[in-house]
C-alpha cells in the first residue's frame, strides 16, 4: 500500500490504480447508490435468507465494496463484515462516514479489517455466515472493468490471496446456523452437500443449514 497513492477528490477519498484509474467508494451517489435504491428489489439474497422477521446477527467474511452487507442492513439485520484489504478498508470507512448521515441502518455494522480466518471463530453465535469468493474471471479476464476488477488489482497490489474458501471449510465443521455462499451460476459448488439454492441469470446462492 501506498501512502501517497491516497488522495481526495470532491471530498472523496480515492486509491491511484494506474495513471487513469483510481478506486474510490460513494453510497451516496453513482453506480453503488443506484444499487442501494434498487436493493428492495434484491430478491434472491432475501430468497436465501429465508423468510425472517426477527433480526439477524450476519458474519460477511467477504466484504469486498460492501454491497452485499448494505442489503443485509436495509433488510434490518446487524452486520460483522470484514475485509483483508487495508486499502479497501480506508476507500470503504470514508464513504461510510459520509453515507452515515442519510442512513441509520450503518450503526448496525461492524466493520473489521483483518483476515475472516483469524476473527470468525469469535462469532460463532451468528444466524448466517456468508461468503462471496473472487471469481475466477476477475483474475483471468483483463478486459473485465468496474469496481470488482479494481478491486483484483488492489489485492494483487497488497499481494494478498482470496483464501474465503478455506474459511468456508473451517465453518462446516463447526456448529452453525445457516452459511450462504455466492457462485457464479455455472461454477462447481465450494462443497456438495447444498441444503437448497437460489438462482438468478449470472449467480446462485448455496444454502447449508445445519440440521
Ligand atoms: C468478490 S469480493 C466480495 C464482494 C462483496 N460481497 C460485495 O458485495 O461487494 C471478495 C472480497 O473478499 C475479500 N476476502 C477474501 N478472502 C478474505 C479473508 N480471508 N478475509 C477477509 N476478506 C477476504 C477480498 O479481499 C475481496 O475484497
Amino acid at each position: 500500500m501506498k501512502e501517497e497513492y491516497f488522495f481526495y477528490k470532491d471530498n472523496i477519498l480515492h486509491y491511484k490504480i494506474s495513471d487513469k484509474e483510481s478506486l474510490s467508494f460513494d453510497f451516496l451517489k453513482g453506480r453503488l447508490f443506484n444499487r442501494l435504491k434498487r436493493i428492495e428489489h434484491e430478491s434472491l439474497i432475501k430468497k436465501a435468507i429465508g423468510k425472517n422477521k426477527a433480526q439477524l446477527k450476519i458474519f460477511d467474511a467477504t466484504a469486498g465494496s460492501l454491497i452485499d452487507t448494505i442489503i443485509f442492513l436495509k433488510l434490518g439485520h446487524k452486520v460483522v463484515a470484514c475485509e483483508q484489504s487495508k486499502i479497501l478498508y480506508r476507500l470503504l470507512n470514508d464513504a461510510i462516514l459520509r453515507a452515515k448521515k442519510e442512513y441509520d441502518f450503518f450503526d448496525n455494522l461492524s466493520f473489521i479489517n483483518s483476515d475472516s480466518a483469524v476473527i470468525i471463530d469469535s462469532y460463532l453465535d451468528s444466524d448466517i455466515f456468508y461468503f462471496d469468493p473472487m471469481f475466477e474471471d476477475v483474475k483471468q479476464n483483463t478486459k473485465r472493468s468496474g469496481t470488482l476488477q479494481k478491486i483484483g488489482n488492489v489485492l494483487s497490489f497488497e499481494k494478498l490471496e482470496d483464501t474465503s474458501a478455506q474459511i468456508f471449510d473451517h465453518i462446516l465443521k463447526k456448529k452453525y446456523k445457516k452459511v450462504i455462499v455466492k457462485r457464479p451460476i455455472k461454477s462447481n459448488p465450494l462443497y456438495e452437500k447444498i441444503n437448497y439454492q437460489v438462482k438468478g441469470k449470472a449467480i446462485r446462492y448455496d444454502v447449508y443449514v445445519k440440521t
